[in-house]
């Protein structure tokens, strides 16, 4: 018998709609690195120069066999949507490290009509989750009970939110989308260096479950670069949800075996949580800026991400500084300490808005970025002791002395997340990053051959602590509660210029998404360079707390030097993040994809 909320939900409330994936289906009868930092691998030799070209559809993301998926399905008629959908299937099988069924994400969409929609998948907190559910009985966050295990599963909505985005804008069938997936888990793939490397790296954390060890370990023989990796239980998964659609996933037989999995093993999640999970439809975050004569407009990640905001905020902010570009230590200084006021804001404002008043219109406003550009030292670095969460205001209304809550710690990035970007022949753009939070999630299998995301570790799981991943301190409005968002830092984004499509970017990289992302924009818009320089171009991060500069070790030390001079404190890092973008010449509309060669990064074009 399906349960109430299996039956049709539609929810529409102010800016957001929502639908019940169990809903779909009546008939259906299955039921950072940084600071430790990020451990990508290095596979790449010689960076490209120049961007991949090509008048029809473009396809980049961190894996040639997801990108090789992608083209096909554009080569099969198929538009932006349906390659992305038809990626990210095939990502949770050839990149279980962030590709996901289990885990959650978020989808814009821009269509080459004008239209353009945000699809939220972001997963919720189960029913039983409460507040202190990792503190151990010393009064401490227990690390490992956030990031491991069934635990530190939320709720997934990769599925449900892939269903939606694909009803109602792709043109193929769920099953066809699918198929590519399906054959990759079916007959397997060659495991690539990077995955052997991987799945080595994991090996401490995967072993610990029995599942995993099996599946992702080769039963303790681990996989070398080249084997075939075949995942027969998560192929079958895949064919119940490519004939079942989500509702297998939330009302059906994978359901249940997740629910299982959950009962026997210490998680949280039961049947009536997935049938209740809704993807949502929100209003997307815009922003106009004059460069150069061009109008530019900026579409970004509403909350409950908080980069759409970050990214505005600091654009604002910038918006009258005179960028030279990132070997002028005066241009890294304002970035820098824009960065450090925006994540401020982050940390004390940013929460999951169906539950909490975020401020949005405030941070977001010109009037409001003055005021934080005045308190911004031109010749010195700012202490992050002195600078707090401001108080956002639109124009015309003073600020108001409400006093934000709290703070960030420390970076701590790890893999893995992963962003799409995709722009097909029509001029049809998606930009999706989706993520498993940690490498491989909670690093447990379920019976149903996936990895479900350890998420819950991205609430504040303890007032004025840091969390175990990013070792992020957010404001008690991000605290753990059922049917909550988790406060998430992922930023797809997509850009026009003179009312044309211009820039699809977004990146992995915890709170560093949000610095990876807005260079990409910057380096694009604001500098002018070629895509792929855009995407080479060294990168750095500030995050507030911990006061450290990160810097990507291709920043020369000259300009460190300089920047110590200035006061910062500064901190070398391998990578921060890894920007899949796509540009759009605007001489010839060609695209122009530019895959981050920090990585295993992959554009293909027809
Ligand atoms: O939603 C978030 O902000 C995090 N779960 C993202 C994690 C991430 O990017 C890790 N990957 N590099």
């Amino acid at each position: 018998m399906r349960s109430l909320t299996c039956s049709l939900v539609i929810t529409l409330a102010l800016a957001a709609f929502s639908l019940g994936p169990c809903a779909q289906r009546q008939t259906a009868t299955e039921r950072p690195a940084p600071a430790g930092g990020p451990q990508f691998s290095e596979v790449n030799t010689a960076w490209p120069q120049q961007a991949v070209r090509s008048t029809h559809g473009m396809v980049a993301t961190d894996e040639e066999l997801g990108s090789q998926v992608g083209l096909e399905i554009l080569k099969r008629g198929g538009n932006a949507v349906d390659a992305a959908v038809a990626v990210a299937f095939a990502l949770a099988v050839v990149e279980p490290a962030a590709g996901n069924i289990g885990g959650g994400g978020f989808m814009l969409i821009r269509l080459a009509n004008g239209k353009s929609s945000f699809y939220d998948y972001r997963e919720v907190a189960p029913a039983k989750a409460t507040r202190d559910m990792y503190i151990g009985a010393n009064g401490q966050l227990d690390e490992d009970a956030s990031t491991n295990g069934y635990r530190s599963v939320a709720v997934p909505g990769t599925v449900a939110g892939l269903e939606l985005a694909l009803k109602t804008h792709g043109t193929m069938k769920l099953a066809d989308v699918m198929a590519p997936a399906i054959r990759l888990a079916q007959t397997g793939f060659p495991v690539s260096a990077k995955l052997a490397h991987e799945l080595r790296e994991e090996r401490p954390d995967l072993q610990r479950f029995s599942v995993s060890n099996r599946i992702f370990l080769n039963n303790g023989r681990l996989f070398d670069q080249g084997d075939t990796f075949r995942q027969p239980e998560l192929a079958a998964t895949l064919q119940r949800i490519a004939r079942n659609g989500a509702a297998d996933f939330y009302c059906g037989q994978t359901a249940r075996m997740l629910a299982a999995d959950m009962a026997r093993l210490g998680g949280l999640i039961s049947l009536e949580d997935l049938a209740n999970y809704q993807p949502k439809i929100r209003e997307i975050l815009r922003a106009n800026y004059t460069v150069k004569d061009h109008k530019w407009e900026v579409l970004s990640a509403p909350p409950p991400s908080s980069g759409g905001v970050a990214i505005i905020e600091a654009l604002n902010v910038l918006q009258n500084i005179p960028l030279k570009g990132w070997d002028d230590p005066q241009s890294v200084h304002m970035v820098a300490e824009t960065m450090r006021r925006v994540f401020a804001d982050r940390a004390a404002y940013l929460a999951d808005p169906d539950f909490s008043d975020v401020p949005v219109a405030g941070l977001t406003d010109p009037c409001y970025a003055k005021d934080l550009l005045a308190t911004v030292d031109p010749a010195h670095a700012s202490s992050s002791q002195i600078v707090k969460a401001g108080n956002p205001h639109v124009c015309g209304i003073s600020a108001s002395n409400a006093a934000p809550t709290q703070i960030i710690a420390s970076l701590r990035e790890g893999p893995h997340t992963t962003h799409i970007s995709v722009v097909d022949g029509w001029g049809n753009a998606v930009a999706s990053t989706y993520t498993l939070n940690n490498s491989y999630g909670s690093h447990v299998t379920s019976s149903a051959g996936f990895l479900p995301k350890d998420e819950m570790d991205d609430f504040t799981a303890q007032p004025g602590m840091p969390n175990a991943l990013f070792g992020l301190i957010q404001s008690d409005a991000n605290a753990i509660a059922p049917s909550h968002r988790p406060l998430s830092s992922m930023t797809p984004t997509i850009l026009l210029r003179d009312a044309k499509l211009s820039f699809v970017t977004g990146s992995p990289g915890g709170p560093s998404i949000i610095s990876a992302t807005l260079l990409s924009v910057l380096n694009w818009m604001r500098l002018g360079m070629e895509a792929q320089a855009a995407i080479n171009a060294p990168r750095f991060h500030h995050q507030w707390l911990p006061d450290t500069l990160v810097l990507e070790r291709k920043i020369p030390a000259a300009l460190e030097s300089a920047l110590n001079l200035r006061g910062h404190r500064t901190r070398r890092s391998g990578h921060i993040g890894l920007v899949n973008a796509i540009a759009i010449d605007p001489q010839t509309g060609e695209r122009l994809g530019a895959a981050d060669p920090r990585d295993a990064g992959s554009a293909l074009a027809y």
